[in-house]
């Protein structure tokens, strides 16, 4: 049966969401179906006039499904209720204008069901609208945090992965050239992965994650080992989200961003006598095009998607287990708490082995 399908992306951006779009918008296509992109998260369903348009295999000429970023635009404030008007002013909404405007904004453009690509927190949001409305929602994961519940990996992580590892490369050479200590402050809120990953991949010397307790004492110790070894320089690769080491402070910028963290080792390690330098990658982490594996990862994501809407399912979220593509009730997935580094896993012995510090057991 033809279909109308919406599709949009929600919160932080990141590499593969574009491809993501092509892929639910081809294969939407071969069945004769038609697809619009809403533009702007939810926004461009709650604000006056509709932010849409219907997508073509002409919005796909190369190389647009292999850029980063998101054709459709983003929205990761959380909160739908301001809205930009015509005139590009803002105006709040109330819960039950937001959920008129969505009910009568899927009625206007004709859509049976909605793909939503993004975090569990918008998921969440998003189901609720549609449920109100009437429509099908199946979801699609994407975080360069990778920390997205019941799947092993999200859109964005493996690139994002890549360009700290790029970057961790760039300053090791700088770093070996002054006999420096290079400090780079990674994101990924309250999870390790992107840290951990990157950091073994980069070679770094000390590797911080807010999974596992660490102290100073031992970031200095591993320093001086190593020097002592004969290495004269240094790379020490921080998670953004850990706390200072009597656990107390978090580098929480505002509570929702996080800063400071790459600062305060710079500061003590050279008051403990090195030539130290302090780097925060910064949204350059969610920058680029999407590597190999974001690309297949996300048009397997978008079929299965098209699939599950082909045998009419309704509130399912694609996931990826043990190497295989499947897909999972969203309320169930919800109840799942976001999967952080496992302490005991492969990636955190392995780092052990070697001889990387990433804190105490
Ligand atoms: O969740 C993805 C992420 O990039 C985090 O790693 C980071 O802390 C946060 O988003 C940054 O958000 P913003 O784009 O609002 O600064």
């Amino acid at each position: 049966m033809k279909k109308r399908i919406g599709v949009l992306t929600s919160g932080g951006d990141c590499a593969g969401l574009n491809t993501a779009i092509w892929g639910v918008t081809v294969s939407a296509l071969q069945r004769g179906w038609e697809v619009i992109g809403i533009q702007d998260a939810t926004d461009g369903l709650f604000s006056r006039p509709m932010r849409y348009r219907q997508l073509t295999m002409a919005d796909f000429e190369f190389p647009f499904a292999a850029l980063g970023g998101t054709m459709l635009g983003s929205n990761n404030s959380g909160n739908p209720r301001i809205q930009m008007k015509a005139d590009g002013t803002f105006e709040e909404l109330t819960e039950e204008e937001l959920n008129t405007r969505f009910k009568e904004g899927v009625a206007e453009l004709g859509l049976s069901a909605l793909v939503v690509i993004g975090g569990d927190g918008s998921m969440a949001i998003v189901s609720k609208y549609c449920k109100i409305a009437g429509i099908s929602m199946i979801g699609i994961p994407k975080t360069i945090d990778n920390d997205a519940p019941a799947t092993d990996l999200a859109i964005g992580f493996s690139t994002a992965k890549n360009v700290v590892m790029e970057v961790l490369d760039k300053l090791n050479t700088t770093a070996s050239s002054h006999n420096r200590v290079m400090i780079a402050e990674v994101m990924g809120r309250g999870a390790g992965h992107l840290a951990l990953n990157a950091g073994v991949a980069g070679f770094a010397d000390v590797i911080l994650i807010p999974e596992i307790p660490y102290t100073y004492e031992g970031v200095l110790n591993q320093l001086k080992k190593n020097r002592s070894l004969g290495k004269k320089h240094g790379l020490v690769v921080i998670a953004e989200g850990i706390k200072t080491p009597d656990g107390k402070h978090s580098f929480a910028g505002n509570g929702k961003t996080f800063k400071g963290v790459s600062e305060y080792f710079a500061e003590r390690l050279s008051n403990d006598g090195f030539n130290v330098r302090s780097n925060v990658l910064g949204h350059m982490q969610r920058a680029g095009n999407p590597v190999e594996e974001d690309r297949i990862l996300a048009t397997s994501y978008a079929v299965h998607a098209i699939e599950l809407l082909e045998r009419n399912e309704n509130n399912r979220v694609v996931i990826l287990k043990d190497g295989r593509i499947s897909d999972m009730d969203l309320n169930e997935v919800l109840k799942i708490a976001n999967t952080p580094v496992d302490p005991e896993g492969d990636m955190a012995n392995m780092a052990r082995s070697l001889g990387i510090y990433i804190g105490e057991k």
